[in-house]
């Protein structure tokens, strides 16, 4: 059975402490699949997992809307996608993405619905919720 733990955030600040808690279980090979809306805190989350891999270095994180990947080269490579505009899984495959599923950096993707049952089993998800202006809800599965 998965394990789903749900916690709530208070503020921007308090999603990039939970993401440094969440990267201390990252490893080569890891997926995080984030599930959530517009402004829910995804891209909010994945500066803190690269804020805390990065160690010294200060990496500018974006969403990479246009672009779909952007790669950050800490500790272990940082595959950041953003598959808004990735229409379905042949589109991924397409792009070719998928050999980036089995390379020894980390992946994290944002708008992962569009591809959603090509995700290995392994993934962890993050669901992000939107509750008020600075509260949103955070479920993660398969972390711990
Ligand atoms: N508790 C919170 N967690 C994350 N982001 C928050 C929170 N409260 C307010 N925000 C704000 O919501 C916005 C989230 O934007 P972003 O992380 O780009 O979302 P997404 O990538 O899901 O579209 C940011 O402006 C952020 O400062
Ligand atoms: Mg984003």
């Amino acid at each position: 059975m998965a394990k789903i733990k749900k916690i709530v955030s208070n503020s921007t600040k308090e999603t990039i402490q939970f993401a440094k808690d969440l990267s201390k279980h990252l490893k080569k090979g890891s997926i995080v699949a984030f599930l959530g809306d517009l402004g829910s805190g995804k891209t909010t989350f994945i500066k803190g997992i690269v804020k805390a891999l990065s160690e010294t270095k200060n990496i500018n994180v974006t969403s990479p809307t246009f672009v779909y990947l952007n790669i950050y080269g800490v500790k272990i490579p940082i595959y950041h996608f953003d598959l808004y505009r990735i229409k379905d899984k042949d589109h991924f495959y397409e792009m070719g993405f998928e050999e980036y599923f089995s390379s020894s950096g980390i992946c994290l993707i944002e708008w992962s619905e569009n591809i959603l049952d090509i995700l290995p089993k392994d993934t962890i998800f993050i669901k992000m919720t939107h509750i008020t202006e600075q509260t949103r809800e955070i479920e993660i599965t398969n972390a711990f």
